[in-house]
């Protein structure tokens, strides 16, 4: 079974309009050269506010070798949700096919909670978006031994009431919140037997097909100079990366490092 990996790129709080149109541009000219049925799918998360003009620059290549994400969204159509961006409003950009949800920071700073999550991916999938969904654990609970149970009990929030035909298309994200933005890579066998353990746990959930199809990628410190050994591990289908995305030189390096598994 061959899953298309992803490579997408969450800016997190950083760059304004300005910041974010000349990043898509050095994207773009970074990958300008490579064929698209070479690339890896490759999605970039700019902040709320830059979306418009993010789409905008990608729609000037007409392309379609960058997607969007947003960073987050709120489960409900509309309505007084003070500060809130419903599903609806984030299908106003074509470029737009991933939701990143739960990620640690939001779990951390912004108080999200499974249930969130569990209804903002229900909300994103019945929408035609694809929710890209984060978990992973701490350094305590990773020390405490509980990482597997702890990720576990997240994806299966995360996914209940949601049919296997919508698991199959979504994407998870392993990210350990201890690798995230500390330059410590989680070593990446580790990281793919944590993988093939949420994979097994989406089996036992939704069936063999949701979890040979749904892809599931790592982040933490990914770097150019860690792509290509975490791409050749067998369930790691991607990364998601912080830090290194924010130049458009490194990340073109970590797409590039995920050719040789995009093109079998
Ligand atoms: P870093 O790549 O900066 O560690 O961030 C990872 C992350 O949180 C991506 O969502």
């Amino acid at each position: 079974m061959s899953r298309k990996p992803i490579i997408a790129g969450n800016w997190k709080m950083h760059n304004n309009n300005a910041q974010s149109v000349e990043l898509t541009e050095g994207l773009k000219a970074e990958l300008k050269e490579i064929d698209k049925n070479l690339l890896p799918e490759v999605v970039i998360a700019p902040v709320f506010t830059s979306l418009y003009v993010v789409n905008e620059e990608l729609n000037k290549c007409g392309c379609g070798k960058i997607k969007m994400a947003s960073q987050n969204c709120y489960y409900e159509p509309k309505g007084a949700f003070t500060g809130e961006v419903s599903i609806d409003m984030l299908k106003d950009f074509s470029n737009l096919e991933y939701v990143i949800i739960g990620h640690s920071e939001r779990r951390q700073y912004f108080n999200e909670t499974d249930e969130m999550i569990n209804k903002k991916a229900i909300a994103i999938l019945a929408n035609g978006l694809i929710p890209i969904v984060c978990c992973g654990e701490t350094l305590e609970q990773r020390e405490e031994g509980i990482t597997d149970k702890h990720i576990s009990t997240q994806i299966t929030k995360a996914f209940e009431n949601i049919s296997a035909e919508d698991t199959a298309k979504s994407v998870i994200a392993y990210e350990p919140i201890w690798a995230i933005g500390t330059g410590k890579t989680c070593d990446s066998v580790e990281a793919n037997r944590v993988i093939k353990m949420i994979r097994e746990t989406i089996k036992s959930l939704k069936g063999e097909n949701a979890a040979n199809s749904i892809r599931i990628l790592y982040g933490g410190s990914v770097k150019p100079e860690t792509i290509e050994e975490q791409m050749a591990q067998s369930d790691i289908d991607g990364a998601l990366v912080g830090g290194a995305s924010l130049k458009a030189d490194s990340f073109a390096k970590i797409v590039k490092g995920a050719m040789a598994k995009a093109s079998v």
